[in-house]
Parts: structure tokens; C-alpha cells; sequence
């Protein structure tokens, strides 16, 4: 058996009033979790042990994965639910294409679906998951995503402005720069972005029109911007901000958790990953709203990676996990 020595935040659910405690340096016992070498090397499932404990993941329980990804926490769930089965969605065909292989050794137990998550209800209906009894979105992008060319989430080459989880939805990144005004464009920014010089990049980015590239999308930001040489790049905030309008994410995740309130068992539980502040907001509200009505937080703090997680896989530094249960 093999026996890592981490530093985690939760991984005890103790008796009928569930509650998370912190612990120290604890042995974590991994051997039951084998993600393969290949969803290692691209997508490192994020707080994949914190997952499985706050979803409970049981023997013959029924999952739902509403992003499935490279299927990192998806197999993880097979590999722990005995003869229960996984319905996984993701809204880009590339992602299902590959879970599906990936998870084929599972047979009947994993249903994948090419579908976005606003759609969850009908699909969970229509495949036999209600009522399901854990419901996971790991939210934004894979990594496998970030790295593929075409895809134009990434700064780092001379990549076509798309940004499109679907790549047969209509708008793409090129048309929210070009058609937008620059007040519109500046609205994005602060909006979805958070960027305090929405004003003064929409602006250059108006004034630079036609954009070719991500490449020269991100030098005219940085140009515009002011930042000096940080840890993150300054066009950082930019490319999020024109991802979420790309894929309506916000509206998108409102809609997904209404779903998750009529597709989960009573008891069932809900686990959101988020990358972002106003991605954590708008599950932070909602869980306010349905406090003792539709769900019941299990903690009331949100959960943060280790840091010897972060240590081993960067992408994990700004994940907040949330945790509730349908009453
Ligand atoms: C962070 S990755 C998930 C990684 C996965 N948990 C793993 O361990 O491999 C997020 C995935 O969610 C998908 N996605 C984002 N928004 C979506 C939506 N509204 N509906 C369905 N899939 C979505 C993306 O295409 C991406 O593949």
C-alpha cells in the first residue's frame, strides 16, 4: 500500500450532523486511487481526496460528473462506488471523446454525455440518474483544454481568438473583441475578469482592432495594462473575463444548480470546485439562499487545497471547494 504524507484540510464526515475537521500531517492512504498516467500528465484532479469524502461516495451509489474533463475525479468515483454507475457531461466533444475511452473499461456503470450542465435535469432524467446521490462540478477549464492549439485559451502562442468549450456554439473570443463597444468590452473585463483597469485595456484593445491572435491580444493588454513583471501574466485576468462571456459561464452555473436541487436524492450531496471569485460567489449565494430549504452547507467555510497539493500541481492554488446536502 501506498502511503503519501499530505497535508489536507478535510476528511472526516463524523455521524448524522456531518462535520469537516482540520487535521495535521496525516498518512493518506492512495492505493484505491489510480487516475492513469495520462490524466496525470495533462489534468490533475484538484482536491480529488476532499471530493470523494465531501460527496460521500459510497458502494453502489449513483455520481453525476457535470465536468467531466480528462475524467480525473469521474474514475476516481467508479473506482469507489462498487457496482454504482457515473452519468459524466462535458461540453466540449473533444473531452467526452477521450473520457469515453478512458472510462470504456468501466462498461455499463459510466454514462458519458456530450451536453453543458445548464441541461442536466432532462439528461440526468432521460439516463436514469434522478435521484442521483452526489452531483460534482469542477468548474472552468482542463488543462488539456489550456494546453490544445486551435483552442485559444492560452496566450502563450499565436493561438485563433476561440475560447469556445463547444466549438459549434456560435460566438468565439474574435467575435466579443471585435463587435463589442468598448464600453461593453470594459464591462466584461470588470465584470467577469475583476480587472481594475477594465477601462483603460478596453480601450487599447478597441483602438488595436482587428486582433489577430491571443498572442497579440495579450501584448496589447500588457502594453495597455501598466503591470510590471508579476507571477501571473497581466493579461491574466483578460482571457478569463473573455472565456466566461465566450461560454456564458455565470448564467450557465446559476442554471446547473437549480438543476443539482431537483436532481439530488434527500441526502444526496453537491460539491462545487471554483477558480475564481465571482465563480465562488455565485455558489456562496446560492447556498445562502437555499440554507435549510433545498440544501444545508456542510461547512461553512470554503475549502482550500493543501499546500503540499499546490506545491505539486500550481493549478490547485486558487480552488475553493463548497459542500452541501439536499434536505
Ligand atoms: C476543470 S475541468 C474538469 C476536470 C475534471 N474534474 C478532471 O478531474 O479531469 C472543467 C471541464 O468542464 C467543462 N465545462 C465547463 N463548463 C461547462 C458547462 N457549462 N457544461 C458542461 N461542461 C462544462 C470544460 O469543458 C472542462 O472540460
Amino acid at each position: 500500500m501506498k502511503r503519501i504524507y499530505a497535508k489536507v484540510s478535510v476528511l472526516h464526515i463524523l455521524g448524522p450532523a456531518p462535520k469537516f475537521h482540520r487535521y495535521g500531517w496525516f498518512a493518506m492512504q492512495h492505493d484505491h486511487i489510480s487516475p492513469d498516467a495520462d490524466a496525470r500528465t495533462y489534468h490533475q484532479p484538484v482536491m480529488l481526496e476532499e471530493v470523494l469524502c465531501g460527496l460521500d461516495v459510497r458502494e453502489g451509489g449513483n455520481y453525476i460528473d457535470c465536468t467531466l474533463g480528462d475524467a480525473g475525479h469521474a474514475m476516481a468515483i467508479l473506482e469507489r462506488n462498487g457496482d454504482g454507475r457515473l452519468l459524466g457531461l462535458d461540453a466540449d466533444p473533444e473531452a467526452t471523446a477521450t473520457c469515453r475511452q478512458r472510462l470504456a473499461r468501466f462498461g455499463g456503470r459510466a454514462v458519458v454525455v456530450n451536453a453543458n450542465f445548464e441541461d442536466l435535469e432532462p439528461i440526468a432524467q432521460a439516463h436514469g440518474f434522478v435521484p442521483a446521490d452526489g452531483v460534482l462540478f469542477d468548474l472552468g477549464l482542463s488543462s488539456r483544454q489550456l494546453d490544445a492549439e486551435e483552442r485559444g485559451f492560452s496566450f502563450r502562442r499565436a493561438d485563433p481568438l476561440d475560447m469556445r468549450f463547444t466549438p459549434s456554439a456560435s460566438a468565439t473570443a474574435a467575435d466579443i473583441v471585435d463587435t463589442s463597444s468598448e464600453e461593453e468590452l470594459a464591462d466584461i473585463l470588470y465584470q467577469f475578469g475583476e480587472e481594475p483597469r477594465s477601462r483603460r485595456i478596453a480601450r487599447a484593445i478597441a483602438a488595436a482592432r482587428p486582433i489577430a491572435n491571443t498572442m497579440e491580444l495579450a501584448e496589447v493588454v500588457r502594453r495597455a495594462s501598466g503591470y510590471g513583471r508579476g507571477r501571473t501574466h497581466p493579461a491574466t485576468r483578460t482571457f478569463q473575463a473573455l472565456r466566461i462571456a465566450v461560454n456564458r459561464e455565470m448564467e450557465r452555473l446559476e442554471a446547473g444548480l437549480a438543476s443539482t436541487g431537483r436532481v439530488l436524492a434527500h441526502g444526496g450531496r453537491m460539491a462545487v470546485i471554483a477558480y475564481h471569485s465571482g465563480e465562488d460567489r455565485i455558489v456562496k449565494r446560492f447556498l445562502e439562499r437555499e440554507q435549510g430549504m433545498g440544501f444545508r452547507r456542510l461547512t461553512k467555510k470554503v475549502i482550500k487545497p493543501s499546500s503540499v497539493e499546490v506545491r505539486q500541481n500550481r493549478r490547485a492554488r486558487s480552488a475553493r471547494l463548497r459542500l452541501a446536502e439536499r434536505v
